[in-house]
C-alpha cells in the first residue's frame, strides 16, 4: 500500500476542458452475461460516434484481461478486482472529456456500484446499460463454444451457469438483445446520450 501520496490538480479545471474540447466526458457501463452483445453494441456505439466527430473509446473486457488486468482470473476477487481497476481506469477516460464505453460482464452489483460512486464523486457521468438477454438465449448464440465447455465442467466459475450474475435493479437503460438488433441498441443508447446533452 503506498503511503505519501498527495493528488496533483492540473491547471485546467474540469468545466475548462469541457469548455475547450466542446465534450463532457461519460462513461457507458454495459452490463451483462457472456454473449449477450455488450462487445457487438460496444463496437457499434464507438463507431457511430466516432462518425459524429465525437471522441470516444471502448474498454471491452477480453481485450483488457489480455493486457492490464492479465494477472486475473475469474474467481470472485479477480472479478472484483478487474472491475475496480476499470471504474478507475474508464474514470480517467470521461476525465479527459472521453465518451467511454465500456463492456465487462460485471456480475457484481456492488462493483458496479463502486464504479458509478468514482464517477460520480469526480462529478463524472456514468450511464449503466444492462444488456439482456435469457440465460437460454445467450447459451443457444455461444459464439465461443464457452457455455457448452462450462456446462461439461471444462470451464470453472462460469457466469450464469457456476458463478452468479446480479442483473442491475435501476440501470438508465436496459435494453433486450434478443428483441432488438445492434442498430436500435445503439439508437437506444445515442438518443439516451441526446437527451442528457452529451451528444
Ligand atoms: S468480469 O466478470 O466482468 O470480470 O468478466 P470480463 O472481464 O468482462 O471478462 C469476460 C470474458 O472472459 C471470457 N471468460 C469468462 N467469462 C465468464 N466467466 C468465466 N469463467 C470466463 N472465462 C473466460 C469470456 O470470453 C468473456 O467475454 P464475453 O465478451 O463477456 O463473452
Amino acid at each position: 500500500m503506498a503511503t505519501n501520496i498527495t493528488f496533483h490538480p492540473g491547471s485546467v479545471t474540469l468545466a475548462e476542458r469541457v469548455g475547450l474540447l466542446k465534450q463532457t466526458g461519460v462513461t457507458i457501463w454495459l452490463t451483462g452475461l457472456s454473449a449477450s452483445g455488450k462487445s457487438t453494441i460496444a463496437c457499434a456505439l464507438e463507431q457511430h460516434l466516432l462518425h459524429l466527430n465525437k471522441f470516444s473509446y471502448r474498454l471491452d473486457g477480453d481485450n483488457v484481461r489480455l493486457g492490464l488486468n492479465k494477472d486475473l482470473g475469474f474467481d470472485e476477487k479477480s472479478r472484483n478486482e478487474n472491475i475496480r481497476r476499470i471504474g478507475e481506469v474508464s474514470k480517467l477516460f470521461a476525465d479527459s472529456s472521453c465518451i467511454t464505453i465500456t463492456a465487462f460482464i460485471s456480475p457484481y452489483r456492488a462493483d458496479r456500484a463502486l464504479a458509478r460512486d468514482l464517477h460520480e464523486k469526480a462529478n463524472l457521468g456514468f450511464i449503466e446499460v444492462f444488456v439482456d438477454a435469457p440465460l437460454h438465449v445467450v447459451e443457444q448464440r455461444d459464439p465461443k463454444g464457452l457455455y457448452k465447455k462450462a456446462r461439461a465442467g471444462e470451464i470453472k466459475e462460469f457466469t450464469g451457469i457456476s458463478a452468479p450474475y446480479e442483473a442491475p435493479e435501476i440501470a438508465e437503460l436496459h435494453i433486450r438483445t434478443d428483441e432488438s438488433d445492434v442498430t436500435q441498441s445503439v439508437r437506444i443508447i445515442t438518443e439516451y446520450l441526446s437527451s442528457k446533452g452529451f451528444i
